[in-house]
């Protein structure tokens, strides 16, 4: 099936290209000055420490994907293991070293826990066709937290500017910022590919679980929920959630709910996002 490796290789060049052109930061090569570091930790503080946690919980989403995906293509495994990790977990050393600086306690990151419900999807991915329902999970699931990295790096960056905090916003957030939309070219050539070819009864699967298990990026309890809805609010994403989460699953809609004409944002992930603002507000 000649279409397939067309794809194929073009999702290798893709990586073979990132490998190139985005080496993994160096902490070393950052300037942590900062001219006011109280005024710049009460603002930005918390959404540091969230970012630097998800960045290093990389470690745990590599245990989840050999869990969940027991034989997955070469080319995921190259993206994840020579690229992908290697560059997050570096974002996540840069940004807890930044929020230790301004005299926070470095994050807590969950390094460890693969939850049940992954290690059920593991369980069933031997079944045959159900790995690639857990594929295009996964490529869903990598969209939309790349997508809200990039809109959020962006918020944050202009954030900084604006303070005059202009070595952190160089040094730290650019940088990042920069290696992010190639993780979401990825996802997304991935999951345009898979999608085409699944069949029904596996597309009306991905349908069914994406609905009962979307989750905002690293918002795995309730804490957690309300700690991402501060984060939404400190950016000014709260103050237009729909457009946000919109942006954020843009594809995923036109894949998976193409024949929903007129569905602006599937309602999970609106009420996922709305609910953790709601959750912060409360708190
Ligand atoms: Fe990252
Ligand atoms: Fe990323």
């Amino acid at each position: 099936m000649p279409a397939i490796s067309s794809d194929e290789r073009r999702l290798v060049e893709h990586v073979d290209r990132l490998a190139e052109e985005h080496p993994p930061l160096r902490v070393e090569s950052a300037d942590f000055t900062v001219h006011d570091p109280a005024g710049f930790e009460r603002r930005y503080g918390h959404v540091l420490d969230y970012m630097a946690r998800v960045e290093l919980e990389v470690d745990r989403n590599v245990l989840e994907l050999t869990t969940m995906l027991p034989d997955p293509p070469a080319v995921d495994r190259y993206f994840y293991a020579d690229v992908w990790q290697p560059q997050e977990i570096q974002h996540g050393r840069i940004l807890d070293r930044l929020q230790v600086e301004l005299g926070r306690s470095p994050a807590t990151p969950d390094t460890e826990t693969v939850s049940a419900k992954l290690r059920v999807l593991g369980a069933l991915a031997h079944v045959n066709g159900f790995q690639d329902v857990c594929r295009m999970l996964y490529y869903l699931t990598g969209m939309a937290t790349e997508r809200s990295a990039v809109l959020a790096y962006n918020l944050l960056h202009r954030g900084t500017e604006d303070l005059g905090e202009q070595a952190i916003a160089a040094t730290v957030i650019a940088p990042i910022k920069r290696q992010e939309p190639g993780h979401y070219a990825f996802y997304q050539l991935s999951a345009r590919g898979l999608w085409a070819q699944l069949a029904g009864w596996q597309r009306w699967l991905v349908r069914r679980m994406r609905t009962i298990s979307f989750a905002p990026v690293g918002a795995n309890d309730d804490t957690q929920r309300a700690d991402f809805g501060a984060v939404m609010m400190t950016l000014g994403i709260a103050d237009d959630v729909d457009d946000f989460a919109g942006q954020a699953v843009r594809v995923e809609r036109d894949l998976l709910w193409a024949h929903r004409a007129g569905m602006a944002v599937p309602p999970y992930v609106l009420r996922a996002f709305r609910d953790a603002v709601e959750r912060a507000q409360a708190r």
